[in-house]
């Protein structure tokens, strides 16, 4: 059986954290797409063209230690906006959505690209204050000297360009339901989602 939830949202609205929680609960696998875009950006530091970056990826580059950081962020915002590399990523991540067992996708463009047929998809978001709150804790937490106001203003540099592109733009799915996780705990963003998910299974 294959069953897929796409989650899609602007950077740090809580995706990740409730795609693993949710992956987790039904015993499903789950694809950070954002993974994908990190990588890809992070190879054009050593020189590689996008395109040539997003068609050499291996398994090894996605575990890359740099690929949190708000530069690798940036740099796949950038490489995610040409139609190329996109494509060039499309069909890894449409097995992935199909394997069998159930998979959870996050991204920009799961619900309306990459799996727009999907049993269930999300459209997470918060507030920009709390998604830079979140996002400059972690990055802090990880060794990263930078502000808030970095933060801040690197989230919403790439949430424009993210939704200004003509290829797949950031943009919830005509039919995903849009969750605000802005005053709400993670456990309680989690078992809402669930509540959703079981309902859909039946
Ligand atoms: O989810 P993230 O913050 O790790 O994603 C990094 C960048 O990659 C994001 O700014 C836009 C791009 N991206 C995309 O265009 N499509 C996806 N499905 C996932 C990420």
């Amino acid at each position: 059986m294959s069953f897929c939830i796409a989650i899609d949202g602007p950077a740090a609205a809580g995706k990740g954290t409730i795609s693993k929680a949710v992956a987790q609960h039904f015993g499903f696998a789950h694809l950070d797409t954002g993974l994908l875009y990190r990588a890809t950006g992070a190879k054009t530091f050593e020189g590689l063209s996008p395109i040539e970056a997003a068609q050499t990826l291996t398994a090894q580059d996605l575990e890359r230690d740099d690929l949190r950081s708000a530069d690798a962020g940036q740099a796949a915002s950038r490489v995610a906006a040409e139609p190329d590399v996109r494509e060039a990523l499309v069909d890894f991540q449409q097995a992935f959505a199909r394997r069998e067992g159930g998979a959870v996708l996050d991204g920009r463009d799961i619900g309306t690209v990459i799996c727009p047929d999907a049993e269930v998809k999300l459209y997470v978001i918060a507030s920009d204050e709390v998604r830079a709150r979140r996002r400059h804790k972690e990055l802090v937490e990880k060794g990263e000297e930078i502000t808030f106001e970095e933060v801040l203003d690197d989230l919403r540099e790439r949430d424009e360009r993210d939704a200004a592109r003509a290829t797949a733009p950031l943009k919830p799915a005509d039919d995903a339901v849009v969750i605000d996780t802005t005053s709400m705990s993670i456990e309680q963003a989690v078992a809402k989602v669930i509540e959703l998910i079981e309902a859909k299974l039946g």
